[in-house]
C-alpha cells in the first residue's frame, strides 16, 4: 500500500458533514503516513512550540524536539527570539540541552561556539582546513514568529505569517492581552500515540458530558456545546461552550475573578479556538488556558498545558491558590482524556475499527479533517 492516503481513503472525509465518515484507520497507525505528514502537513505548517516569556532576557534560551526536527530557541542580545536546528554545522551534536541563560553555545564534542544569533564565533584546530569559512557554518535558522505570545516555527519555510492568518482570531481576543500575560502553571504530558488522537479530542465538546462527567460535564454539558457552521478556509475553529446554570464554576472568593474590560459574554461561556494543527486554547473570565499538540515522531508527542495572566494579578492574595487549584483542575481533565485517547488507539491498533459517522458535535473535527486531507491529498 503507498505511503500517501489514496482519494478513495480521504473521500469519506470530503463529503458533507451529515454524510460524512472518518479518516482511514491507518492515519493513525502507519508510520509511512507519519513521513508523508511531516511534509505535506506538519513542516508547513507554524507549530508552536513556547511561550515568549520563558526567554524573558537576552540569552535565554529553550531546546525542543517537533516534527522530527531539533529546534534551538535564543533570545539575542537584540532581543529578537530567533529559532535554529540544535545541529551543530561540523559532526552534527546538539549544541544545547534543557533551557537556561548563556551567552553563546558551546558544542560538547569540539567546542564549536555560536552566538545568541546562531553565528559561528570559535572552531578550534580548523586553520589548516582549505576552504573553511566560520562565515558559512553557522547554525540553521529556521522560520519563525511570534504571536500573541505564542512562538511558532515553520520548518519549511513555507507557510503564510501566522499574524495574517490570525489576523480575525487577534481582534476577538483582544480584550486579554495575551501578548502580555504571564505563563504561571505549565505541565507537559508525554503521550505515546498518534498526535491526531489527541487534537481530535480536544477540538470537539461532544464528549464533556460522558467523559467529564466526574469533572466538568455537568458546567459545560454536550448539549449546549457549538462550533461556527463554516470557517471560510481559515486555519482555525471556535468551540463554544455555555455553562449550564449561566455560571461558572465558582472561582476561588480570594482571587479577582473577572478582567476588566472583558466582553459581557464571556461569564455565560467558555470560548475555545483550536489553530491548526497544534494550538488550542480557551478564554476564561480571569486567564487564558492553553493546551500545545506537538508531534514528535510516528506514535509520540507531548501535550503540554499553560495558564496564563496579567502579570500583575499574580501580586493578588489567593493567587498562589487559584494557580494550584487550576492545576489540580488540569490534571483531573487530562487523565480523563488521556484514557479515552488511548483507548481510540487501542482500538484503531486491532484492525476491527472502521471509518466511524461524525455528530454534529464533531464539526471541529470535520473542518480539521478537510483541512489535513486537504494537504495530505497534495503531491
Ligand atoms: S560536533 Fe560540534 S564541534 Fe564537533
Ligand atoms: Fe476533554
Amino acid at each position: 500500500m503507498s505511503a500517501a492516503l489514496s482519494p478513495e481513503e480521504l473521500a469519506g472525509v470530503r463529503r458533507p458533514l451529515e454524510a460524512a465518515s472518518w479518516l482511514p484507520p491507518r492515519a493513525y497507525t502507519d508510520p509511512a503516513v507519519w513521513a508523508v505528514e511531516l511534509e505535506r502537513v506538519l513542516r508547513p505548517s507554524w507549530l508552536v512550540i513556547a511561550r515568549a516569556d520563558r526567554l524573558s532576557a537576552a540569552g535565554d534560551f529553550l531546546t525542543a524536539e517537533i516534527a522530527g526536527a531539533r529546534v534551538l530557541l535564543a533570545r539575542g542580545q537584540d532581543g529578537v527570539i530567533r529559532a535554529f536546528h540544535n545541529v551543530c554545522r561540523h559532526r552534527g551534536m546538539w549544541v544545547a540541552e534543557g533551557n537556561g541563560r548563556t551567552r553563546a553555545f558551546a558544542c560538547p564534542y569540539h567546542l564549536w561556539t555560536y552566538d545568541l544569533a546562531g553565528k559561528l564565533v570559535a572552531a578550534p584546530e580548523m586553520e589548516r582546513t582549505a576552504r573553511f569559512e566560520k562565515r558559512t557554518n553557522g547554525l540553521l535558522p529556521i522560520r519563525c514568529e511570534t504571536w500573541q505570545g505564542y512562538v511558532a516555527v515553520n520548518l519549511d519555510g513555507t507557510a503564510t505569517s501566522l499574524a495574517s492568518e490570525l489576523a480575525e482570531l487577534e481582534a476577538q481576543i483582544a480584550p486579554w492581552r495575551l501578548g502580555e500575560m504571564v505563563t504561571v502553571h505549565e505541565k507537559a504530558y508525554p503521550i505515546t500515540w498518534d498526535w491526531k488522537v489527541m487534537w481530535e479530542n480536544a477540538i470537539e465538546g461532544y464528549h464533556t458530558s460522558a467523559l467529564h462527567r466526574q469533572s466538568a460535564g455537568n458546567a459545560i454539558p454536550t448539549s449546549l456545546s457549538w462550533v461556527s457552521e463554516e470557517l471560510d478556509g481559515r486555519p482555525w475553529s471556535d468551540l463554544h461552550h455555555p455553562f449550564a446554570d449561566e455560571l461558572p464554576p465558582p472561582p476561588l472568593p480570594d482571587w479577582p475573578s473577572r478582567l476588566p474590560g472583558l466582553p459581557e459574554f464571556i461569564g455565560r461561556e467558555l470560548v475555545f479556538f483550536h489553530v491548526w494543527p497544534c494550538l488550542g486554547f480557551y478564554l476564561s473570565p480571569n486567564n487564558i488556558t492553553s493546551y500545545f499538540v506537538e508531534p514528535v515522531a510516528p506514535g509520540r508527542h507531548r501535550f503540554v498545558w499553560r495558564v496564563h495572566v496579567p502579570k500583575e494579578r499574580t501580586e493578588k492574595p489567593g493567587f498562589a491558590a487559584w494557580r494550584d487549584y487550576m492545576a489540580s483542575r488540569i490534571d483531573i481533565i487530562q487523565g480523563e482524556d488521556e484514557l479515552a485517547c488511548r483507548g481510540f488507539q487501542a482500538g484503531l491498533e486491532t484492525g476491527a475499527w472502521t471509518p466511524g459517522r461524525y455528530s454534529d458535535k464533531e464539526r471541529a473535527i470535520w473542518h480539521f479533517h478537510r483541512w489535513y486531507t486537504g494537504r495530505m491529498a497534495t503531491a
